[in-house]
């Protein structure tokens, strides 16, 4: 159990109310959805369909005082080591800063951010202008982002959300996976002479990354001969020279980011090159305007009960710690942000997905809940049954743009129609005596309506937020990932855990290493029964194909 005293409070509340209607709320409190809602210059969050009471929110905000929230957000804000585990800062709001006067170490990191911006730009400039050319003289048309986890999933988030923004003249890809098939399939599409390879990768060892990069080399040096002309076609972001240099990319190509930018919190810093090349620098300026407008926010609201990030976390830790609930549901409802549920998925689980405090010690509390979904609208015709009639309740985050800039009126009405609906079926319900008088009422048989009406049945009383921006562009963009990023935060403190290391990653990746020995030496080493077996089947597979 959290050892706060407002932890016992919040407990003693939950016996006493958990079993309210939010549709009830709604009926006694006339200005709920004024109350309960939060804005900012364009960003609407309305919680107020979740089985919340200005009490609830008040002891909420008393767990997060007790756990000294405010001085956290401070402290995170100074650049002090707030990966206490890899004694690092966790910078990601310097990338993003206006004003930045932020020291590490007595040196003035702000200058190195500003430096690397600006190279990125006057190189995004060069390849647009077509001074940067490929190996033939021939402009760039096509850019390919190769990197996994952070440094895919934000990126490629932002091309496909941005695409509208895309300056004319370059097309961008992704590859993360290292099945083999992705690259190869891309690479046939593709003219070496005219392509721009960024290999983005924090650490510049991740196995995956580093064996679809070499795939692109030998495919480019294939047809270009020249290993010179490698230049002139591969670029990097990373925080790792010697690894870039090894490689064969001319440092000057690399575009440096640092320790205190987590992989995962990295799309507003060098990892986002081919965001810049998509869409532009200035669009690319704008991405980190609506993050920093999100950060000022954060760290200037001191009345937590109006700061966004701070009650979303809020009411997550009510939903995980209180009712149990085990699952978060991101549910964009636009296809351009049908990525977005990958992207929160990496950055909450892979931040708070510990069951160790700060210290080491176990902790007997849950953490982050399971994050999945998908384009809402697509999700209503496949999953939406088991969260409306399923067992187990899953709290939602629908998320929604309401200018329908890039959409006809007539397919953006029916989209937001569906968007509300869909919260207010899943707060209301439908009664057996509704579904059972709605039946009749269509000539159905009273038997088969007592029949049917069982299976018609929804409980309701299922919990939403809803997320409105103003618009999709490079600003609301920003915004909502920093709202995600000062969530994910805000519920690391609450639950005391660093959320900046990755710990859980590893041991895979050491044993993956070992097993890919064995292939390699045709050798099965010391494993259970079931991974020799495996193995050797595989070997046995590799072989015959040959
Ligand atoms: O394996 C997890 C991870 O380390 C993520 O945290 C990171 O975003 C991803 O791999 C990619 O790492 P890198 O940028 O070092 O290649």
């Amino acid at each position: 159990m959290i050892t706060k005293p407002a932890y016992k409070e919040l407990q003693q509340h939950f016996e006493n109310t958990y079993s309210r209607n939010i549709s009830e709320l709604f009926t006694l409190e006339h200005n709920r959805a004024k109350d309960f809602s939060l804005n900012l210059d364009g960003l609407l969050f309305d919680f107020s369909k979740n089985n919340i009471s200005e009490k609830t929110l008040n002891l909420l905000i008393k767990l997060a005082n007790q756990s000294d929230l405010a001085n956290k957000i401070t402290s995170l804000f100074s650049g002090d080591k707030v990966n206490n585990t890899e004694k690092r800062a966790a910078l990601h709001i310097a990338l993003r800063a206006k004003n930045c006067h932020i020291r590490l170490d007595n040196h003035d990191i702000c200058s190195d951010i500003k430096q690397v911006f600006a190279r990125m730009a006057a190189f995004t400039d060069r390849v647009r202008n077509k001074e940067h050319l490929g190996y033939t003289g021939k402009a760039i048309t096509d850019v390919v982002n190769i990197g996994i986890g952070g440094s895919d999933l934000g990126p490629a988030l932002a091309c496909e959300v941005l695409a509208d923004y895309a300056i004319k003249g370059i097309k961008i890809h992704f590859i993360s996976s290292v099945d083999g098939y992705q690259i190869n399939h891309l690479l046939t599409e593709l003219n070496p002479a005219t392509t721009l390879f960024i290999i983005a990768s924090k650490t510049f060892t991740t196995s995956e990354t580093m064996a679809n990069a070499v795939t692109a080399r030998e495919w480019f040096l294939a047809q270009a001969q020249q290993v010179e002309y490698i230049q002139y076609h591969f670029v990097a972001a990373s925080t790792n020279k010697q690894k870039v240099a090894e490689f064969g990319i001319d440092i000057n190509n690399m575009f440096e980011f640092w320790d205190f930018i987590g992989g995962r919190y990295s799309m507003f810093s060098a990892i986002g090159l081919s965001i810049m090349l998509y869409i532009g620098s200035e669009n690319f300026y704008q991405l980190l305007a609506g993050a920093r407008a999100m950060d000022e926010h954060f760290v200037n609201t001191k009345e937590l009960r109006y700061n966004i990030p701070v009650i979303m976390a809020l009411i997550g830790v009510w939903h995980i710690n209180f009712y149990n609930y085990a699952s978060l549901v991101i549910s964009p409802y636009n296809t351009r942000l049908a990525k977005l549920p990958a992207y929160i998925q990496q950055l909450e689980m892979e931040s708070n997905g510990k069951s160790v405090n700060r210290l080491g010690e176990p902790l007997n509390y849950k953490t982050c809940p399971i994050i999945w979904g998908g384009n809402g609208i697509n999700g209503q015709h496949a999953y939406y049954q088991l969260l409306h009639q399923g067992t187990s309740i899953n709290p939602m985050d629908i998320i929604v743009a309401f200018s329908h800039q890039f959409s006809s009126t007539i397919h953006q009405d029916i989209l937001v129609a569906n968007a509300l609906a869909q919260a207010e079926a899943f707060m209301n319900g439908k009664s057996y005596e509704d579904a059972l008088a709605e039946l009749i009422s269509s000539g159905v048989s009273v038997n088969e309506a007592q029949f049917l009406a069982k299976h018609k049945l929804f409980k309701g009383n299922r919990p939403t937020n809803m997320l409105v921006l103003k618009e999709i562009s490079p600003y609301y963009l920003g915004m909502l990932i920093a709202l995600y990023e000062h969530k994910t935060f805000t519920q690391g403190v609450i639950w005391n855990i660093n959320s900046f290391d990755q710990m859980g990653v590893e041991l895979g990746k050491q044993l993956a290493k070992v097993i890919e020995n064995d292939i390699a030496t045709n050798h099965v080493s010391k494993h259970d029964s079931s991974t020799s077996s495996l193995i050797d089947k595989y070997i046995k597979c590799r072989f015959d194909s040959k």
